[in-house]
């Protein structure tokens, strides 16, 4: 017989309610599917501010830029902002969305392994704190950005390191045959070193690896630091910043890092190799993933004797793409009985046109799931909705965010007439 749902798995301020329902920041989860309707995604934001409040602690005020990739929207955009964090932005379209929200540019660094010219423009224009150049083909647009008159920007070298993280293999990026960065090893990062020294168009101010995403393993970062700090240290240059890439754990049994732990791994790593420059880090997952609930409407359950069961939902791979990328694994439970046992078993499914649109392979429920129950799948709060997609023309949903027993809307629910906001034959 499954457990319930542990409550490690579920936002910091999730509580359980006298009818052995599931509150998260003072709201019923119940009730936010009656008033927002379903597929929702739910943000805890007490549990966003203490994630940020930690690295903050970890590594020191500034030293912490959030990854807006794992998940963005004006409203988290300037909650980062607000607890100290800086943005990181992989492109032009992320930039707009931290400028939109009230961020100041030179809070922000542009990232990206293939910036086109615009991008370059824009992100040196509005005056980025950094910009983190990938390529030597991205050298030579700084070149010829700088031809046209625009002032050099503030540049790190993004490395690649050499170091396989235990990862999936589409979020390992710190390896040797890796589309990210300057190989440490045949002499790419050393020449780009000297050129960005050398030349007019860019001031270099670090060196910057991420080894990946999703890592669970200390030592994969411990390795990383190390191999960067051999390489930076002779170079005496004022920032090193090591990435981001903490894993969570998504699934009953898996366990991760704290951030303070992987601060002190980090961190002790440095000085133990002489590292004097200042030490950042650009953590998403690890802020915004278990922040956040999906919640669902059950739509159809459909038993196959002797093969599996089938619980469709009103969701699917559009608003969490990652089991069908990655195979990832994801718990489910029922809000209206967060204490049930789960003892039935149960594929969860999409409403999408494709057998893998499956948001669980393999989940536990409870043995009395039906139609019309609200399902809800906990650490859904990085890159699901921001990898979201309109396949199938589902409209995507909204975002809500929680806190001291009230909710507010912070993304609204894509309408049909979104859908045809582009159209124009
Ligand atoms: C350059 C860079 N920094 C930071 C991150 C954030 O990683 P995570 O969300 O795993 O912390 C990523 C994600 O892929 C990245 O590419």
């Amino acid at each position: 017989m499954a457990m319930p749902i542990p409550f490690g798995l579920l936002p910091d301020t999730a509580r359980l309610a006298d009818d052995g329902s599931l509150l998260i920041g003072g709201c019923s989860l119940i009730e936010l599917a009656e008033t927002y309707g379903t597929p929702l995604f739910v943000y805890d934001e007490t549990h966003l501010r203490n994630r940020c409040r930690e690295a903050v602690s970890a590594f020191g005020y500034q030293n912490v830029v959030y990854a807006t990739k794992a998940f963005l929207c004006t409203a988290m955009a300037r909650l980062a902002y607000e607890e100290g964090l800086l943005l990181d932005v992989a492109t032009g379209g992320e930039l707009h969305v931290a400028l939109a929200a009230g961020v100041p540019a030179d809070a922000c660094t542009m990232h990206g392994n293939n910036k086109s010219i615009d991008e370059l423009r824009m992100a040196i224009t509005q005056g980025v704190r950094q910009v983190v150049v990938d390529s030597f083909d991205e050298m030579d647009r700084l070149d010829a950005l700088h031809l046209e008159g625009l002032a050099p920007p503030n540049v790190m070298l993004r490395i690649t390191p050499g170091v396989h993280a235990h990862t999936h293999e589409f979020i390992a990026t710190g390896q040797d045959d890796s589309k990210f960065g300057f190989n440490l090893r045949n002499g790419d990062a050393m020449i780009a070193v000297d050129r960005a020294r050398r030349c007019p168009s860019m001031q270099l101010v670090g060196l910057h690896c991420h080894i990946g995403s999703n890592v669970f393993a200390a030592s994969n970062f411990a390795k990383a630091a190390e191999v960067m700090a051999n390489f930076a240290v002779p170079l005496d240059l004022p920032e090193l910043v090591l990435g981001g890439g903490l894993g969570v754990a998504y699934t009953v049994g898996e366990e991760a890092p704290t951030i303070t732990q992987w601060g002190s791994v980090l961190l002790d790593a440095c000085a133990a190799l002489g590292v004097r420059s200042r030490v950042s880090v650009e953590p998403g997952r690890s802020i915004v993933a278990a922040a956040a609930v999906t919640l669902y409407s059950v739509g159809t359950v459909k038993r196959i004797p002797g093969i599996r069961t089938y619980i469709a939902v009103d969701g699917g791979m559009s608003d969490n793409p990652r089991p069908v990328l990655y195979g990832s694994g994801y718990e489910a439970f029922l809000p209206r009985a967060v204490e049930a046992e789960r003892g039935g078993s149960a594929r969860i499914v999409g409403k999408h046109c494709e057998s893998g649109d499956v948001l669980i392979f393999d989940a536990a429920v409870p043995g009395d799931i039906c139609v019309g129950d609200v399902l809800a799948t906990p650490v859904t709060g990085a890159y699901g909705q921001s990898m979201g997609s309109n396949y199938n023309k589902v409209p995507r949903p909204p975002v809500v965010f929680v806190g001291d027993g009230r909710s507010r809307l912070v993304v609204r629910r894509e309408t049909f007439d979104d859908l045809l906001a582009c159209d124009i034959g």
